[in-house]
């Protein structure tokens, strides 16, 4: 039961590879592009072997009225949205949302830190880009693992000056958020787009210096767990259902496909509508989101079908949606 959006016919009318694995698309919709905001995103409808689905990707850059970009990593081992987009050449027909802002940039903070992990640099590039126009005070932190996986980090540099921090991990340059964060004036706003565990150790020095969780912004993506992705079965007494979730299939995706519904919104375990209520576990749960809490991970009531897991068994579970709702 996703909250589906209006989609508009779209043409993709160029693509240029900005690392080996990370491709820009220029996609032209019917009619013009939408006008949006440093943080916004699209829908795209993606082709998974015959089934369509849906992916976000945010915007990048600044608006143009002609075409929106979209910066697509490819993932090997995800669901197959990420591959499909690589395989595209220009004049392909796709359809395309209206931009929406889940992450969108205050004004008026006294001062701000940007902070990316990877492909989590493409929603702060705008946000940079009006940062800088405004004459505000902000650095921006952009953290990969490798230098391969630097995209813009020219246009970067050129742009930012000594406001940008970049950081490669295997030449032993990791990013110290200890420190970054603790030099940050008091009224200082983060924003952060990067892997789910770089965000809960944000948060966790967040923690640690005493410092407000209210002051950070964030989105997050490719929420691997700390075990891999293996099949696992789930069992709804309710419905009499019984599904097997494939390795590389999230378990929402399998209720879904089986008929169950469940409400979801973000698919990236941060809006927790995908919640359901665990009856039963066999083996254990790899929470994945970064919606529950510490505790409730630990209580094993509840998990988020988009993005978390089963190891070693299967889960007896109940759905949060109703059909006498
Ligand atoms: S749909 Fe948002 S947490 Fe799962």
């Amino acid at each position: 039961m996703q909250n589906d959006p209006v989609w508009t016919e779209a043409t993709l009318t160029a693509t240029r590879d900005l690392t080996p694995d990370i491709r820009l698309l220029e996609i032209a919709p019917v009619g013009g592009a939408l006008a949006w905001d440093p943080g916004s995103h699209i829908d795209l409808a993606v082709d998974l072997n015959g089934r369509l689905d849906r992916r976000s990707y945010s915007l990048v850059g600044t608006a143009d009225p002609a075409v929106y970009r979209i910066a697509v990593k490819r993932v090997a081992a995800s669901r197959g949205g990420s591959s499909w987009l690589h395989g595209l050449l220009p004049g392909q027909r796709l359809q395309v949302s209206a931009p929406r802002n889940r992450f969108p940039l205050q004004h008026g903070a006294a001062s701000y830190l940007l902070i990316a992990g990877g492909i989590g640099i493409t929603p702060l590039l705008g946000m940079a880009e009006a940062l800088l126009q405004r004459g505000a005070d902000f650095r921006l932190l952009y953290a990969v693992r490798s230098r391969r996986d630097l995209a813009f980090a020219d246009m970067l540099t050129t742009r930012l000056g000594d406001r940008l921090g970049l950081f490669v991990s295997d030449e032993a340059n990791r990013m110290d958020l200890m420190r970054e964060v603790a030099v940050l004036p008091a009224h200082a706003d983060i924003y952060f787009c990067g892997p789910s565990r770089m965000l809960a150790g944000l948060q966790d020095v967040l923690a640690q210096l005493d410092r407000s969780s209210s002051s950070l912004r964030f989105e997050t993506f490719g929420s691997g767990g700390l075990q891999p992705n293996e099949p696992f079965w789930v069992k709804v007494p309710r419905l009499g259902i019984e599904i097997a979730v494939p390795e590389n299939s999230t378990m929402l995706d399998a209720l879904e496909a089986a008929g169950v519904e469940v409400m979801s919104e973000c698919r990236r375990g941060e809006c927790g509508l995908c919640a359901v209520d665990v009856v039963a576990v066999e083996g254990g749960i790899d929470h994945r989101d970064v919606f529950l809490s510490e505790q409730q991970k630990r209580e094993n009531h509840r998990l988020c079908a988009c993005v978390s897991r089963a190891v070693h068994g299967g889960l007896v579970i109940d759905t949060a949606w109703r059909a006498d709702q």
